[in-house]
């Protein structure tokens, strides 16, 4: 069963107050689930209802104007800005570190937490991510979108960007899935989102001080966080092991929803 809890943090030098919808399933240990560009909670639906509920408390948070959570009208949702909500959700759910799993912007999420305040990260799980900051074509990718999503709508940036996410032959209802995600986040909070992507720093240089256990994993055909960059990123972090789930692209979650679940679980049982 999922609950869902709300969390309110106050303004700080990150941005504005927000209110936090935070989905809640199982029992155990605190696990905190952050989701890509441009979803919400229900990235992690299949997880939340799987087996890791029976040993971990799972915790799939909206990220601020996302999903059940409102817009806070900052202008830029900074990727610091993210972890410090994330922090206020941890510190108020337990009251020791979480395992985090981020993916894609979840997992530039999880770099800004770890650097914010390491002591609440007891593992990172960092999927279909990257650490390195945007180009300047992935930066004028970015501009271009916001044009796209504020001149042409939602629907055409989602449509847009579908085929990028799943691998060749996808299971039609994960593109539905997709869809309704993306087409349901304010068109505020995507623009949010990409001016926070855009600017988000460079995290190679963090990763050699990652000293809590990481597993890293990608998609076969990811092209966002490919194999060999997640390769890289992993060789970097002391310890780190990649796992590469085959058939799938950049939602590893929802496309391999049973191999993502055994995956965490050994991780976590090591
Ligand atoms: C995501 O899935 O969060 C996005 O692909 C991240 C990005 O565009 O860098």
């Amino acid at each position: 069963m999922i609950i869902t809890r709300w969390i309110d943090v106050p303004a700080s030098a990150h941005g504005r107050a927000a209110r936090l919808a935070v989905h809640l399933a199982g029992t155990g240990p605190l696990v905190v689930l952050l989701h890509g560009f441009p979803l919400d909670h229900r990235l992690w639906l299949d997880t939340l209802h799987g087996p890791l509920a029976a040993t971990h408390t799972l915790a799939a948070i909206d990220l601020r104007g996302h999903g059940a959570s409102p817009g806070s009208g900052d202008a830029v949702f900074t990727m610091d800005l993210f972890a410090h909500d994330v922090a206020a959700v941890v510190r108020t759910l337990a009251d020791e570190p979480a395992d985090i799993v981020g993916l894609s912007m979840g997992g530039y999420v999880a770099f800004a937490l770890w650097q914010q305040v390491p002591q609440l990260v007891r593992s990172l799980a960092l999927v279909n991510t990257r650490a390195v900051a945007d180009n300047d074509a992935a930066r004028a990718g970015r501009e271009a979108a916001i044009a796209t999503v504020v001149g042409q709508g939602r629907a055409a940036l989602a449509a847009g960007t579908v085929d990028k996410l799943l691998a060749p032959g996808a299971d039609p209802l994960l593109r539905a899935r997709f869809l309704s995600m993306a087409e349901g986040v304010p068109v505020e909070s995507i623009v949010a989102d990409l001016r926070g992507l855009k600017d988000r720093p460079d995290r190679l240089p963090l990763l050699p001080t990652i000293t809590v256990p990481t597993l890293v994993v990608t998609g076969e055909h990811d092209p966002i966080a490919s194999p060999a960059e997640s390769t890289a990123m992993a060789q970097a972090i002391p310890g780190a092991r990649v796992v590469v789930l085959t058939g799938c692209a950049h939602l590893t979650p929802m496309e391999a929803p049973e191999r993502f679940a055994a995956e965490l679980g050994t991780f976590w049982a090591r």
